[in-house]
């Protein structure tokens, strides 16, 4: 496989500073990343986490991971060794996972291998609500892992550091790689984004305002762990019959947010978005073989939000992950009307009546001890 330009300039950096010795051999650390919300879906990848397209996500405020790394340096450790636990607690298949992401950073921050860590980490929303917590949790250790090394090594511009940590938070789960940044991001090489990569994601500039603050309320249809695993489901795109074309959808889908993100044209970035969050599903459907992630109370909620919206006439959407639950995103200005339909209308679609109302957020926040 060809080395990746950014690739090669974190592994020559990495040389640098294996030769070096910390400033300090001990201390901690501690983040909290937020999950986010794609609106132009990723699904279908190549080897070494690169997209099959590009995508753009809204980040949110509200469903975030937090993390406490401590961390020992010293030439006699033969690292990375682990201690890991979830919300207080040994969590093994957490752990395996952590330690083998952490196994395959060592190329890009080669003092893991003098080091031992000491990490707990913890979600803001419920473990059972079947929120995907790849993008927070894999973020989240990432940023973590980038002071880290910031303060073994002496400091790093706050940007730099932002695209490295997108980048290692990738390596973990692509989604993860757009929770770096606040607001809007964007992963993989698209036309009308200049500085777009394949290999981090970039931040949204020039948002018009009618997209600040957007609201996301997540109808929880099914918590839970799905049937078919996002891993599964991206590599199924290998052999699926229309992904050449869905590809190519969206990157027109891309190119014509470009310009709905500047100009603030709310109902076709609803139109773009739906259309993704349904060619989303058909991908699964299609799949060979084909699978369907949708419950019956996924469809009728979509039902009874274009009915609102026809009734209403307000700026009201809906998207989905790759799972049953039902991300319905609005503009503040409408938030009191569209948060009451939301109460009143589609509870009893929820599994115990669970709603998450989230909104856009400023991504992540370190936390003071
Ligand atoms: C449907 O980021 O979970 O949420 O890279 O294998 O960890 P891995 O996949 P993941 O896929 C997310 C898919 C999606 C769409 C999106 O977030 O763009």
């Amino acid at each position: 496989m060809t080395m990746r330009a950014y690739e090669l300039e974190l592994k020559y950096a990495a040389k640098k500073i294996a030769e070096l010795t910390p400033l300090e051999t001990t201390g901690s650390v501690s983040w909290k990343c937020p999950s986010n919300i794609a609106v132009v879906k990723y699904w279908g990848k190549y080897s070494g986490q690169i997209p099959a397209n590009s995508s753009i996500s809204m980040t949110l405020k509200e469903a975030v991971t937090k993390i406490r790394i401590d961390y020992k340096w010293s030439r006699e450790i033969k690292g990375p060794k682990l201690n890991y636990t979830f919300e207080g607690k040994e969590n093994s298949s957490f752990s395996r996972r952590i330690l083998s992401y952490l196994l395959t950073l060592v190329d890009f921050m080669p003092w893991l291998q003098h080091t031992e860590l000491t990490i707990d980490s913890a979600n803001t929303f419920p473990h059972s609500a079947g929120i995907a917590s790849s993008a927070s949790a894999m973020s989240a250790l990432a940023m973590g892992l980038c002071e880290v090394e910031e303060k073994l090594f002496g400091n790093k511009d706050m940007e730099l550091c932002k695209r490295k940590s997108s980048y290692l938070a990738r390596l973990g789960s692509g989604s993860a790689s757009r929770s770096v940044y606040g607001q809007m991001a964007i992963w993989g090489k698209t036309a009308n984004w200049a500085n777009s990569s394949e290999e981090y994601a970039i931040a949204v500039e020039d948002i018009h305002d009618s997209f600040i603050g957007m609201k996301d309320s997540i109808l929880i249809i099914e918590s839970g762990t799905k049937e078919v695993s996002s891993s599964l489901g991206h590599d199924l795109m290998k052999t699926n019959p229309y992904s050449k074309v869905r590809f190519e959808v969206a990157e027109e889908n891309m190119q014509r947010m470009s310009v709905i993100l500047r100009n603030g044209d709310i109902s076709q970035f609803i139109d773009i978005m739906e259309n993704e969050a349904l060619t989303l599903h058909s991908m699964m459907m299609t799949s060979q073989p084909g699978y369907i992630l949708m419950k019956p109370n996924t469809v009728e909620a979509i039902h009874r939000i274009r009915d609102y919206r026809r009734r209403t006439g307000l700026s009201i959407g809906f998207t989905l992950d790759a799972g049953a639950n039902v991300h319905i995103l609005y503009p503040k200005s409408h938030a009191v009307s569209i948060t009451n339909f939301i109460n009143s209308e589609l509870k009893d679609l929820c599994e115990q009546g669970k709603i998450l109302h989230d909104e856009m957020g400023p991504g992540p926040e370190r936390i003071k001890e």
